[in-house]
């Protein structure tokens, strides 16, 4: 649903257009930090670990993200959050950015909570609410199957915590105006009244902690770029109620798989599914995946091709482990050495071979997916 006013990125829309040099202008006039060297390095150094979505700056922008840092070292501590609004099978573009996120909980050994939001799915996509728990419910089963920590992990489902985020989401909604709302995301007063309440919604895990503990503690938001208008807005309004702004670290968008814009869940030639065989994860590689390479093999031994722009490069150097082993493709295909069907060759193999590793994780999930659920004492708890 274009939001009809010329922007380039909202929550809920992003133009196809979009590329990779587009990213840092639009973190610039968003307002938001570039994550430099310095940055990086403090956070890895800290992790105790190198992260590729850093490394290969995926996640290159930030608010405040030296004050989770200080908080690490100051021992304060600081917890994580972020989320998905369910709207239907989710590709790996999704995913990626929760692989972050389990790295960041791994890592650090905090709390997380991931909102779904499937309020905002009812209000922005027209889903019907039978729909949406069947979506949610399989959805929460595709993130959790990447492995996050049982004990420190708290799945938040809007439609069935109304109690806890009613109440907090409105004394966040004093504070903002019409006209503010328009200004962020770009409404029209066609727009249902929903969904200028929504962003509210969506502000409460950032400071659902202090709010429960009594106390300040700080929270960082992994989450793509589309998503800093709402926690601009939360910035905005936080100390007026008491509680810190929430810092964030943000990420690119996966492109879709003939490059450009994002994977959509809408066109499934766009991007990879988590349920696609190995052998469709083949063809569409094969088929569809941009390539950095040349239009002759002759060419290519010549010339090289260009990682950078290659969709199967740019997965595989986020999902395989061995990042001396990334390297080595990286040169032996710029070079021309390896030539790009042996790449998506190699590429499509190992993305089945995780998306195979994840389903058996997802079976194992579906037992113990009622102990990730939300509650106000789990969550008090897990801070004790
Ligand atoms: N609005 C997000 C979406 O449509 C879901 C979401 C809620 C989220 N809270 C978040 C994403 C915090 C990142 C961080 O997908």
């Amino acid at each position: 649903m274009p939001l009809n006013d010329n922007r380039e990125v909202t929550p809920w829309e992003v133009s196809e257009s979009l590329g990779e040099g587009d990213y840092l202008r639009i973190a610039r006039e968003f307002g938001a930090g570039i994550i430099d060297n310095d940055l990086r390095n403090r956070l890895e150094r800290l992790a105790g670990g190198t992260n590729p979505f850093l490394d290969q700056g995926v996640f290159f922008a930030h608010r405040d993200l030296d004050l989770v840092l200080n908080d690490v070292e100051n021992g304060n501590g600081f917890y994580l959050y972020t989320g998905r609004g369910p709207s239907g099978k989710m590709h790996l573009g999704h995913l990626l950015p929760f692989m972050f996120t389990r790295w960041l909980q791994k890592s650090f050994d905090v709390n997380l909570i991931i909102q779904i939001t499937d309020d905002e799915k009812y209000l922005f996509r027209d889903l019907e609410w039978k729909e949406l728990s069947e979506v949610t419910r399989n959805n929460i089963l595709d993130i959790l199957s990447l492995g996050f920590d049982p004990q420190k992990t708290h799945i938040l489902i809007d439609s069935l915590n109304g109690s806890t985020l009613y109440r907090r989401a409105v004394e966040v909604s004093r504070h903002i105006n019409v006209t503010l709302s328009k200004a962020v995301f770009g409404f029209q007063d066609s727009d249902n009244v929903g969904k200028y309440f929504f962003t509210s919604i969506q502000s409460v895990p950032a400071f659902l902690v202090s709010s429960l503990l009594g106390r300040n503690v700080r929270c960082l938001i992994p989450h793509a770029i589309d998503q800093d208008p709402h926690f601009k807005v939360s910035r905005d309004v936080f100390p007026k109620l008491g509680y810190l702004k929430p810092s964030s670290i943000m990420s690119k968008f996966l492109p879709s798989l003939k490059g450009g814009g994002k994977m959509s869940s809408s066109d499934p030639n766009s991007g990879i599914f988590l349920d696609d065989s190995p052998q469709v994860v083949r063809k569409k590689i094969m088929k569809y995946a941009f390539s950095g390479g040349r239009d002759t093999a002759e060419e290519q031994r010549k010339y090289g091709a260009n990682p950078d722009v290659d969709f199967s490069f740019n997965v595989y150097r986020l999902i395989e482990e061995d990042q001396a082993k990334v390297s080595r493709i990286r040169e032996d295909y710029r070079t021309g050495a390896m030539l790009s069907g042996e790449l998506k060759t190699m590429v499509a193999e190992k993305i089945s071979q995780v998306l195979a590793q994840l389903k058996e994780k997802r079976e194992e999930t579906v037992e113990s997916y009622e102990e990730f659920l939300f509650s106000e004492e789990r969550l008090i708890d897990s801070f004790q």
